[in-house]
């Protein structure tokens, strides 16, 4: 319908970016990315005309966000160029046609289009080699100055590096290599170096990324002294396994972010982490940072007893649970005692203390409890045995 719109208004439409990429790599992906060469406002109000659909504009930036009712998001952006006020700023935009504004982008995986103007439908567009090079399975950028223009692009190749398993163009290693030895990533805004940030731990392939920046002495400019040797990497692996394990089993809603940057800042002193944590936004961190740093003691000295353990399980925030449970030993223990907890509404409830006969009050707690501390500790196992432990 858009393609048909686009047709009656004399305009071209486009899919780009990671849509065709993924499409072309047969992955799913969510954003849908549409350029227009032409007016966005126009085709966008006779689209939603009579249809149920939120439209946003971003006048400024020449674009527009379009989400239908079963949730599809629909980004739309005007054909434009960008230019860059200094390394790393939101870029200036201005008007221009579809292969300056494939040009302007940072790698030639992403330069790739799909025609969807009625007449043209389908027909792919790729001016800069994109094709040959996710055949080839590298990285490439389309300029000399990409890296600098952009700095954030430095952490993009590593990521996309690391998400598809490619390796750096030659000539692109080498601008990232000398991009990051001039220290451009520090003249990036730090809100974006957190966005890039999140987008990484959220990669399922996050230690290999997080290698490779390792790899490209990219880490260390962002976190002081951090070196991915082997105790490190293998905590990493096991984080991203626990926060899996802990969603899959007790459907924990863990946030990834503290966890990485805990396992990136594990040896630096809480202050420095402070100060990394505020410099990048990662507010939200800091108080499950200072948890760690306040109960080091107990987690370094965990309680014997499994009732004594139970509570302590229970007071850790269960956004750092991961990271404590890799880094303090106690992974195996915690998912044992976590399972059960679950397992125990099965052994015995308030249903089953009425029946016995004992009238509702704040005893059936205290009975309960009681049963749990002995369910923890192997002596009751079945609902018979705690029924008869009551009696
Ligand atoms: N882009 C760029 N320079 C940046 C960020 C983005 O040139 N610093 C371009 C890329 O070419 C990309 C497009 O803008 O194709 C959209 O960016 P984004 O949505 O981040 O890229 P995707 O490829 O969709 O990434 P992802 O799969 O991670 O969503």
């Amino acid at each position: 319908i858009i393609g048909k719109i686009a047709k009656e208004n004399g305009y071209r439409v486009y899919l780009v970016g990671g849509i065709v990429r993924d499409f072309i790599l047969s992955k799913k992906s969510l954003d849908i990315d549409i350029i227009v060469e032409g007016d966005i406002e126009k085709i966008i109000k006779d689209y939603v005309k009579n249809r149920k659909i939120s439209v946003y504009f971003f006048k400024e930036f020449m674009t527009a966000t379009l989400k239908l009712e079963n949730g599809i998001k629909f980004d739309f952006a005007t054909a434009r160029k960008e230019s860059y006020e200094y390394p790393g700023a939101y870029p200036k935009v201005e008007k221009a046609t579809i292969f300056e504004d494939l040009y302007r982008r940072d790698f030639t995986i992403n330069t790739l289009a799909i025609e969807i103007t009625e007449d043209r439908f389908g027909t792919l567009i790729d001016f800069f080699d994109g094709l040959k090079d996710i055949k080839e399975k590298r990285i490439k950028v389309l300029h000399q100055t990409s890296f600098i223009e952009d700095p954030i692009r430095i952490l993009r190749a590593l990521r996309f590096a690391g998400r598809f398993g490619y390796k750096l163009e030659k000539n692109t290693e080498k601008l990232l290599k000398l991009a990051v030895e001039e220290k451009l990533l520090q003249k990036a805004p730090t809100g974006r170096i957190n966005l890039e940030l999140n987008l990484t731990f959220d990669e399922e392939n996050v230690l290999y990324i997080l290698n490779l920046m390792d790899e490209y002495k990219v880490l260390r400019q962002i976190f002081p002294n951090c070196f991915i040797n082997l105790e490190r990497e293998v905590i990493i692996a096991k984080i991203s396994e626990a926060i899996n394990i802990y969603k899959v089993l007790f459907d924990l809603k863990i946030e990834k972010n503290s966890n990485y940057l805990m396992a990136l800042m594990y040896h630096l002193p809480f202050d420095v982490s402070y100060f990394v944590l505020k410099k990048y936004h990662f507010d939200k961190s800091i108080k499950h940072f200072k948890y760690i740093f306040d109960f080091i003691d107990k987690f370094k000295n965990l309680p014997e007893k499994n009732i004594e353990f139970f509570k302590f399980l229970k007071t850790i925030p269960v956004e750092i649970l991961p990271f404590s449970a890799i880094y303090f030993n106690f992974f195996e223990k915690s998912i044992e005692i976590l399972k059960k907890e679950k397992e125990f509404k099965n052994i015995i409830s308030g249903e089953d203390l009425k029946n016995i006969g004992i009238k509702p009050s704040p005893i059936y707690k205290k009975i309960l409890s009681e049963i749990f501390k002995l369910y923890l500790d192997g002596k009751i196992s079945s609902k018979k045995d705690a029924v008869d432990y009551v009696k």
